[in-house]
Formats: structure tokens, C-alpha cells, sequence
């Protein structure tokens, strides 16, 4: 079993990175048997992965519940944070209550809101069941529920006690979900490793195998990446930002069709092919760079080109909602974009430019 630390002031924590990952309460950091665990799944991951949870956790805790929320993006709302804090009240949990995330990372952001928020806040594990949840949204600690008219717009900072990637749980992940989370993979190379995007390029075809080995690499130099941003800019007032590359125009794909009808992480992958496209325009990287990362993409079975939202004005509905995307500045939208292989910068962009980018990467 391999770990990655997240080294917070006061908050520092663990991903453990394994297959048949035991929990303990070393790692829970319990000195004791604790009292009452909650652990929050949906019906899918309940049926696939619940059970070795459960076992695992009846050695730990006097008293376990499990809430099982629907399934998918069209439930991370309001409504299911609400059925979380009903069942907790009425089996009176209190602050001690020690809350476990099972599922993606629509489990994951949820659980995480309502730890935060429960009672001023108790501790939470993430235990992600996704790639994209193994390699993302499990570690630095952003949780939400998405608003109708934006996605993750209700949210805190707040990190979890432990991450536990159980590379297990990948073996029952559907091959287009295994897709999107290489999505968030896949970022981390223009942005901050461009070693590790070649190292994408050459096991691609392994990693889609589900070679356990690729895998493990995968999911720990993705967490080592984000570690060392996390810990230098938790609450993003600026350097976090650049793990937002494909986000902007990702999240405007995501909200525009509905939620759940593009996945995110396709969403994320047609906004990088879109990000990248702008980034050359502006001058700061070429052609080449933006054919190599659209062609790494699509190896890894995702979207280049963004969906029409518009039949009638297409890129003024993107700019719509791009202008209500959580880094926008007094209206103005500010994109991450790429600043020479393996370097990101933020900034904005003149609007025609970005219709013209739009025009040119939505089909
Ligand atoms: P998801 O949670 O909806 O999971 C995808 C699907 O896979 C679901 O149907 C789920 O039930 C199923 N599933 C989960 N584990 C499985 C398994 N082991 N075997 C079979 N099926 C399984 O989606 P996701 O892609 O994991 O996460 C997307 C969400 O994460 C979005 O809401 C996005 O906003 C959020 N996100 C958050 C952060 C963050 O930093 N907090 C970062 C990236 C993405
Ligand atoms: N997924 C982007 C972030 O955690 O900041």
C-alpha cells in the first residue's frame, strides 16, 4: 500500500493508495472504538461495495447506519443534503459522529457539505470509488451541491480525517466512467507534469485495461500533484485555480445539457481541447501542443468537441454561463489556461476571441 500526505496546517491527512485497503483505527486516528459511523452511498455502489465497508467498519464502531441516496449528478442537490441531515437527527448522531463517503464523487462532495455543516462540522472519510473520485474530488477537501443555475455553487472548504483509495473498487467501474475520471487524469500533465502526460501516452492502452499496476500509478502521482497544490493554496486564492483547466468551459457543457447527461469528466476533457485552443490563440502555446493533448483525449475515449447549447447563439449561451463560474471576477470570466507545456496561468480573455474558440470546437 502506498500513501500521499496532505500537509495543512492542523489538518494534515493521509490517501492511502491500495488494493484491499483495511481501515483501522490508527488511521481513523480513534484511540478508541468509536461510537456512531454513517456512512452515505447511493444504490449503485451499495450493492457492488458496501458490504466489505460494513465488515470492515463493525470492528471499529458500536453503532453503524448507512443512508443510501439515488443515484447520479441530478441528485447532488439540496434534497439529498436534507435526507442526510433528517436521518442523522432523528438517529441522533452528534459531533462524534464519524461520516463515510462510499461512492464518486457525487457521494463525495455531498457527504463532505453535510460534515461540514452538520453541527458546525464532524469528522468525514472519503472512501472514492471512482478514478475521477480517486484522483480528485476525494483529496483537498471542496464539497458542494450543484444550484439550477450553477454547478457546485453551494459548497465549503472542509477536509476530510482520511482518504482510502481502494484500487479494488475500480474493477466494477463501467469503462465510460473509468473514461471520465481520466478526464481529471489527464489535467495534471499540461498544467504542472509534463513527464507524467508522457507517461499517459505510453501506457494509455494499459490503463484503460485496467492494469492494476498503471492503475496504482495513476491514482498516486495524480494525489501527489494535487497534495502539493492543496497544501500551498487550500482555499483557492489563486495557485489552486490552474485544477480548474477544462472547467470553465467543462462546468458550462455540465449545466447547458443537464446535469448527468454529459458526465463531468467528459465535460472537463472537451473544456481542455476548448482551454487549450484559446491558450494558442493567445499566443501562448502552439499548434502541436494543442494536437497532442486532443489526440491523448480521445485515446482515453473522450469528448474534443463540445455539445451546441444554442442552436441560435451558441457561444453567447457558453459565455452565459461560463460568466457564472466560481473564478469570474465582477462579471468577468477567468479561464486556466496553458502557459508552455506544463504550466498554467489565470486569466481572462477578450469575449470575441472566446466565440470564435466556441464556434470552432462545438459541434
Ligand atoms: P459519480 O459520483 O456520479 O459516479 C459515477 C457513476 O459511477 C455513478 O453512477 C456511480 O453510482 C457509479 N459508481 C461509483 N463507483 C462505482 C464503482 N466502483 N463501480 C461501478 N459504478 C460505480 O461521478 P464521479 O465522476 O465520480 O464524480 C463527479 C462529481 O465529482 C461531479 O459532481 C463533480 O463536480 C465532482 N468533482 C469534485 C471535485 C472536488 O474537488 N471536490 C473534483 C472533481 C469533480
Ligand atoms: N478539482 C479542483 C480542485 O480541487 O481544486
Amino acid at each position: 500500500m502506498n500513501s500521499v500526505r496532505i500537509e495543512l496546517p492542523d489538518r494534515e491527512y493521509d490517501i492511502l493508495i491500495g488494493s484491499d485497503v483495511e481501515l483501522t483505527l490508527n488511521s481513523l486516528r480513534l484511540s478508541a472504538l468509536g461510537g456512531v459511523a454513517v456512512v452515505v452511498t447511493n444504490t449503485v455502489v451499495a450493492k457492488l461495495h458496501l458490504p466489505r465497508v460494513l465488515k470492515s467498519l463493525e470492528k471499529l464502531f458500536k453503532k453503524i447506519h448507512v443512508i443510501e441516496l439515488p443515484d447520479g449528478e441530478i441528485h447532488k442537490n439540496w434534497d439529498s443534503l436534507n435526507r442526510i441531515f433528517d436521518s442523522m437527527l432523528q438517529w441522533e448522531c452528534d459531533r462524534k459522529t464519524v461520516l463515510f463517503a462510499l461512492g464518486g464523487g457525487v457521494i463525495g462532495d455531498m457527504t463532505g457539505f453535510a460534515a461540514a455543516t452538520y453541527m458546525r462540522g464532524i469528522p468525514f472519510v472519503q472512501i472514492p470509488t471512482t478514478l475521477l473520485a480517486q484522483v480528485d474530488s476525494s483529496v483537498g477537501g471542496k464539497t458542494a451541491v450543484n444550484h439550477p443555475i450553477g454547478k457546485n455553487m453551494i459548497g465549503a472548504f472542509y477536509q476530510p480525517r482520511l482518504v482510502v483509495c481502494d484500487l479494488n473498487t475500480l474493477e466494477t467501474l463501467p469503462a465510460r466512467e473509468l473514461s471520465a475520471g481520466l478526464a481529471e487524469v489527464i489535467k495534471y500533465g499540461p498544467i504542472a507534469d509534463i513527464a507524467f502526460m508522457g507517461w499517459l501516452e505510453s501506457s494509455m492502452d494499459a490503463v484503460l485495461a485496467k492494469d492494476r499496476n498503471a492503475l496504482a500509478h495513476v491514482v498516486q502521482r495524480s494525489c501527489e500533484i494535487k497534495a502539493l497544490v492543496v497544501g500551498q493554496d487550500e482555499k483557492e486564492t489563486g495557485l489552486r485555480a490552474i485544477l480548474n483547466f477544462g472547467h470553465t468551459f467543462g462546468h458550462a457543457i455540465e449545466a447547458g445539457m443537464g446535469y448527468g447527461v454529459w458526465l463531468h469528466g467528459e465535460g472537463v476533457a472537451a473544456g481542455m481541447v476548448m482551454a487549450a485552443e484559446l491558450s494558442r490563440r493567445l499566443g501562448l502555446i502552439d499548434e502541436a501542443f494543442v494536437r497532442r493533448l486532443t489526440t491523448l483525449i480521445q485515446r482515453a475515449g473522450l469528448p474534443t468537441k463540445g455539445p451546441i447549447l444554442d442552436a441560435a447563439d451558441n457561444a453567447g449561451r457558453y459565455l452565459e454561463l461560463m460568466r457564472i463560474d466560481k473564478k469570474s471576477e465582477g462579471g468577468e470570466i477567468r479561464f486556466v489556461l496553458i502557459d508552455g507545456p506544463g504550466k498554467a496561468v489565470v486569466r481572462s480573455a477578450p469575449d470575441a476571441l472566446v466565440r470564435q474558440v466556441i464556434d470552432a470546437c462545438c459541434e
